[in-house]
C-alpha cells in the first residue's frame, strides 16, 4: 500500500496536526510501501509569505517531523518543491479539473474571505496541486484530518475524469481520517478547529509550547457552566475536545475517562489533560532541539527524499504525458 500524505511548513505545528496527522504518518511507516511525506512550501505561497521565514519555516517543519518519529530511511520524506513534476502534473490536472468544483471548496472560501489583500489565482489553483501531490505517486491511501476531506474527495473526482478521458492511468486515493482526534478544537472557541491561522493564540497547543505554556492554555480552557465530565449535551464542545484529546493521548476509549473523572471538578480534569499533553509531547520538543541546529543534516535527508520520490513521480509523469498526448511522446 503506497501512502501519501502533506503538510504545510509551519514552526508552529499545533497539536491538532499532531493528533489529526503527524501520529497517523508516524504509523504509517509500518505500512507504507513506500510512505510518503511532503512539505508543501509550494502551497505555503498561495497566501502572504516571507521568503527567508519560509526556508526557516521547512527546516523547522522537517526536524519536528523527524523529531515525532519519522525516520528518513523508513519513508520519504521531501519538500514539495524539490520534485518539479508536482507543478507541471498540477497544470496538466487543471486540464480535467471543474472550475465550479474548485469554487465550492471550503478552504478556498475562507482563506479567500480572510484575505485583505490578494487573493491569488494560486490560492483558487490550491486542490489542483494538492491533488497532483498524491496522485503523482499512485497513492491508495492519503492519512489527514477532517478538515481536508473534500480535498480528498476532489483528488479523486480528478482521476477519474482523468481515466475516463484517457484511459486507466491514475489511481483513486482512498481518505484516512483517524477515528478519534480527526477535529482538535481550539481550547478558547471549541466550536472552531484547531488553527495556524484564524485560530486563537491562548487556543492553540503547539508542538513546541513548553510545560508552563501549555499548564496555562489548559487552565483557562473554555469549558461550561456545568460541572460533569461528560462528552454529550447541550454546550459541551469544550469538555467534549479535552475528553477527546486525552483520550488520543493516554490511548484509552473516552468512556472510561468519563467514568475516571466521575465526581471530579474540572480544575482537577484539566490539570489531568494539561499534564498528560505535556508527557505527550515533550519527547518530540526535546528531541527537536537537539536536531534543528543541524541544518546541513536536515537539507541531506530532503535531499535524499526527493531524490527517491523523483524517481517515482517522472514514471507517472511519462504515462501521463503520454496519454495526453504531451511533448514528443
Ligand atoms: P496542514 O498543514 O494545514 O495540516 C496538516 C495536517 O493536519 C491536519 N489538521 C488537523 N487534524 C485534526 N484537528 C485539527 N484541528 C487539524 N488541523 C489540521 C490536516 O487535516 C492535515 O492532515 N492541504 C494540506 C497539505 C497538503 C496535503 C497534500 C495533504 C498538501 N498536499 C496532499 C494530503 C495530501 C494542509 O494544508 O495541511
Amino acid at each position: 500500500m503506497k501512502i501519501f500524505s502533506g503538510i504545510q511548513p509551519t514552526g508552529k505545528k499545533h497539536l491538532g496536526n499532531y493528533i489529526g496527522a503527524i501520529r497517523q504518518y508516524v504509523e504509517g511507516q509500518e505500512q507504507g510501501d513506500p510512505a510518503i511525506y511532503c512539505i508543501v512550501d509550494l502551497h505555503a505561497i498561495t497566501v502572504p509569505w516571507d521568503p527567508t521565514v519560509l526556508r526557516t519555516n521547512v527546516h523547522d517543519t522537517t526536524a519536528i517531523l523527524i523529531a515525532a518519529g519519522l525516520d528518513p530511511d523508513r519513508c520519504i520524506l521531501f519538500r514539495q518543491s524539490d520534485v518539479r513534476q508536482h507543478t507541471e502534473l498540477c497544470w496538466l490536472l487543471s486540464a480535467v479539473t471543474a472550475h465550479g468544483d474548485l469554487n465550492r471548496m471550503h478552504q478556498f472560501k475562507d482563506k479567500s474571505e480572510r484575505q485583505r489583500e490578494l487573493v491569488s489565482a494560486g490560492l483558487f489553483l490550491y486542490p489542483v496541486l494538492q491533488a497532483a501531490d498524491v496522485l503523482a505517486y499512485k497513492a491508495d491511501t492519503v492519512p489527514v484530518g477532517e478538515d481536508q476531506r473534500q480535498h480528498v474527495e476532489l483528488m479523486r473526482e480528478i482521476a477519474r475524469r482523468f481515466n475516463d478521458r484517457f484511459g486507466e492511468t491514475l489511481v483513486e486515493p482512498e481518505l484516512r481520517i483517524p477515528e478519534v482526534g480527526a477535529r482538535i478544537m481550539d481550547l478558547q472557541h471549541p466550536r472552531n478547529k484547531m488553527a495556524t491561522t484564524g485560530g486563537s493564540a491562548h487556543g492553540t497547543v503547539y508542538v513546541l509550547d513548553e510545560p508552563a505554556a501549555i499548564n496555562k492554555k489548559l487552565k483557562s480552557a473554555v469549558t461550561d457552566s456545568g460541572s460533569e465530565v461528560r462528552r454529550d449535551g447541550e454546550g459541551k464542545e469544550g469538555i467534549a475536545n479535552l475528553i477527546e484529546i486525552l483520550s488520543v493521548v493516554r490511548d484509552t476509549d473516552m468512556d472510561s475517562i468519563e467514568r475516571q473523572f466521575e465526581g471530579a471538578g474540572y480544575g482537577d480534569f484539566k490539570g489531568a489533560v494539561a499534564e498528560a499533553i505535556v508527557e505527550y509531547l515533550s519527547p518530540t520538543r526535546e528531541r527537536y532541539e537537539e536536531l534543528r541546529p543541524d541544518e546541513h543534516a536536515l537539507e541531506a535527508a530532503l535531499a535524499a527524499g526527493a531524490e527517491k520520490a523523483r524517481a517515482i513521480a517522472s514514471e507517472t509523469l511519462a504515462e501521463v504525458r503520454g496519454a495526453m498526448g504531451i511533448g514528443q511522446g
